[in-house]
């Protein structure tokens, strides 16, 4: 099973992404967990991801693209992986359907998860974020059992540096010009799901199962 998580900056992706790599035993891959991660280990690819992330711009698609090719074709993935944050573009979309079809593969399901603007903005503010393992909180919706440090790795949790408000208004921007268009780009190959992603957590959850297993 391959999926793809769509939806804006804060829409769930990454929220519901983690659930369903539990449930189905598959990697969850996110390539914006990736990017952080190089960050903050100091390597190459970090230094370059670093500037276009903390202003809420998309790092080029020649430093995404390959490094997603690879993940994906870890043995890890064989019985199929779910992909948060990647494609990000037209132009990665297209790369990545080429290079799966060179194996007679394609994206099973790309879920997007509906949520406006509006609400956008509030979730981010209260989101806290580790860093070490990727998990994600809210301090009000999803707080953590231990204020600031991750229930699942006992790191200390941040405030990511593109969650300050313009920021955010930013990547809002960059979204609906370059990401959205991959609604159509779905919708066209049958892979396209919709789901309300303003209801709680575990209720958004529940309708991607059920597109899952229907
Ligand atoms: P990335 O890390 O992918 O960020 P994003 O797409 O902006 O998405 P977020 O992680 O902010 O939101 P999410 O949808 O995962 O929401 P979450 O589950 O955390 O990318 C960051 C940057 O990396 C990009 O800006 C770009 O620079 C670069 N990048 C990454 N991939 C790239 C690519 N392919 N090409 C180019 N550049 C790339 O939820 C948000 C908050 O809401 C949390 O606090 C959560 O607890 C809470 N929440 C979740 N669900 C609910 C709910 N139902 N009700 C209430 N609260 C909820
Ligand atoms: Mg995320």
């Amino acid at each position: 099973m391959k999926i793809v998580m769509l939806g804006a900056p804060g829409a769930g992706k990454g929220t519901q992404a983690e659930m369903i790599a539990e449930k189905y035993g598959i990697p969850h891959i996110s390539t914006g967990d990736i990017f952080r991660a190089n960050i903050k280990n100091g390597t190459e690819l970090g230094k370059k991801a670093k500037s276009y992330m903390d202003a809420g711009n998309l790092v080029p698609d020649e430093l995404t693209v390959d490094l997603v090719i690879d993940r994906v074709a870890q043995p890890d993935c064989e019985k199929g992986y779910i992909l948060d944050g990647f494609p990000r573009t037209i132009p990665q979309a297209e790369v990545f359907t080429e290079q799966l079809a060179k194996n007679n593969e394609k994206i099973d399901f790309a879920i997007d998860v509906e949520v406006p603007d509006e609400n956008i903005i509030g979730r981010m503010g209260g989101r806290r974020a580790c860093l070490n393992c990727g998990a994600t909180y809210h301090i009000q919706y999803i707080p953590p059992k231990k204020e600031g440090i991750c229930d699942v790795c006992g790191s200390e949790l941040v405030l990511r540096n593109d969650d300050k408000p313009e920021t955010v208004k930013n990547r809002l921007n960059v979204y609906h010009e370059a990401t959205q268009p991959l609604i159509d780009f779905y919708k066209a190959q049958g892979a396209l799901r919709e789901v309300d992603g303003t209801q709680d957590m575990k209720d958004v959850f529940a309708a991607i199962v059920k597109i899952l297993e229907d």
